[in-house]
């Protein structure tokens, strides 16, 4: 890791300094919110090589649907090929790199480059480019195919030359994909906020519910994972022996440091809501019909997410899901999704605006704190913090963080 400048102090230690220095129990030291070089660090290491949410099937119903998947430097087409599989390819022309696709989403035939005009079927094979040369190869010269897996109708792409494998998680899950009908559902609307910080402030205010109650008056009145830690403790323990069989309570921990070796990180977990509250919703009532197999409402909503940057809390009526994704080292953007059942009809089964109101107000809230957080972290007066217990998640984040920037540093000294 090349030596920071800077000049009124100077700091010249390495990454590998900073990750030995790191105090377990205390948030990061103020280089891993602002440096471009530790940034790029994270993109091989994580964003390059982890599972991440891509979208959802309903988004490209038919032959030559696509949408763009972007992130930091990236562009991924996700399409739907006339076989009606779902292939993704580097939104990176073949011959001198244009992007091809320059709309967010749209249907086409073939995929062409507005450039030189060399265009592509669905499945990324060359099809036309012209006076090439006798020798040239148009086999050779396909689209960079990118992973994709879908769990249900939710697409997962990964960068990664050999992915970590999700067959594990699936597997073990198949049982809570089958409940919330995970194969019949649709997206109903998706939004995107843009964040002026750096992605692990983000994804690390997702991991921990200390700052709901203060931050979020209107989750704090429909979720108990808003109050005391012993509060919750105890309210979950009541309200977990009378679901007894309707939905899986079991937990899956393995999510960040918790991952089996080779496979991508995951968690499920079944949590209260105050009682009397059904789902997500300004009161607290249902406001789509059941997913799935569920029958009824019990007053509790499941957690569940693959990978470092994708989350999922499924209520018994919709589900909404939350990713994060760095567009430079001191930007993000976290995108919204909500999903309801597969034959819900919007203004009949469903109101958008009542559907979407809860995190939509909640995410706003938490792009003014993650953005206080960045502005504080970038004083020359900023220190790490020690966490609190609540944030016992966020450690685990942290850990797992850190040990990915140490592999990567092991990596890069062996060539890789
Ligand atoms: Fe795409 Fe030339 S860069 S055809
Ligand atoms: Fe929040």
């Amino acid at each position: 890791m090349p030596v920071r400048a800077h000049c009124e102090n100077p700091d010249r230690r390495t990454l590998a300094d900073l990750i030995r220095e790191y105090r377990p129990g205390y948030s990061l030291e103020q280089r891993f919110y602002k440096d471009p070089e530790i940034y790029k660090a994270e993109i091989k290491s994580i964003f390059l090589k982890h599972w991440m949410l891509a979208g959802h099937v309903s988004q490209i119903p038919e032959a030559g649907d696509f949408f763009l998947f972007e992130f930091d430097v990236e562009s991924v087409i996700v399409v739907r090929t006339k076989e009606g599989a779902v292939k993704a390819h580097l939104n990176v022309c073949r011959h001198r790199g244009s992007r091809i696709c320059l709309e967010k989403e749209g249907r086409s035939k073939l995929l062409t480059c507005p450039y030189h005009a060399w265009s592509y079927d669905l499945n990324g094979k060359l099809m036309t480019a012209r006076q090439m040369g006798t020798d040239f190869k148009k086999a050779d010269n396909g689209l960079h195919p990118v992973h994709v897996e879908l769990v249900g109708g939710l697409i997962f792409v990964s960068l990664a030359e050999k992915p970590l494998s999700l067959a594990g998680m699936k597997e073990d899950l198949a049982d809570v994909f089958e409940t919330f009908g995970f194969d019949n559902m649709k997206l109903a609307a998706q939004k995107s906020f843009p964040i002026a910080a750096n992605w692990k402030l983000a994804a690390e205010n997702y991991q921990e519910c200390y700052h709901c109650a203060p931050s979020h008056q209107e989750y704090a009145k429909v979720h108990a994972m808003a109050l005391s830690k012993e509060a919750f403790a105890a309210h979950r323990e009541k309200y977990l022996a009378a679901l007894a069989g309707k939905v899986r309570t079991q937990e899956s921990p393995y999510y960040f440091d918790q991952a089996k070796a080779g496979e991508e990180g995951y968690q499920y977990a079944r949590n209260p809501l105050l009682s009397g509250m059904e789902s997500g919703s300004l009161g607290g009532k249902g406001i789509a019909p059941l997913l799935g197999t569920i029958a009824e409402f019990d007053g509790g909503a499941s957690e569940f997410m693959v990978g470092p940057v994708s989350f999922f809390l499924i209520y018994n009526d919709h589900m909404v899901g939350y990713r994060f994704t760095p567009t430079s080292h001191e930007t993000c953007c976290c995108d919204v999704f909500w999903f309801v059942r597969g034959d819900a009809d919007e203004g009949i089964d469903y109101d958008l605006e009542t559907l979407t109101w809860l995190w939509d107000i909640t995410t706003q809230s938490d792009e003014e704190i993650i953005v206080n957080n960045q502005q504080g972290v970038n004083s020359h007066f900023y220190t790490s913090g020690r966490l609190s217990e609540m944030e016992s998640f966020e450690q685990h984040f942290l850990n797992w963080y850190l040990s990915s920037m140490k592999d990567s540093i092991s990596n890069t000294s062996k060539g890789q």
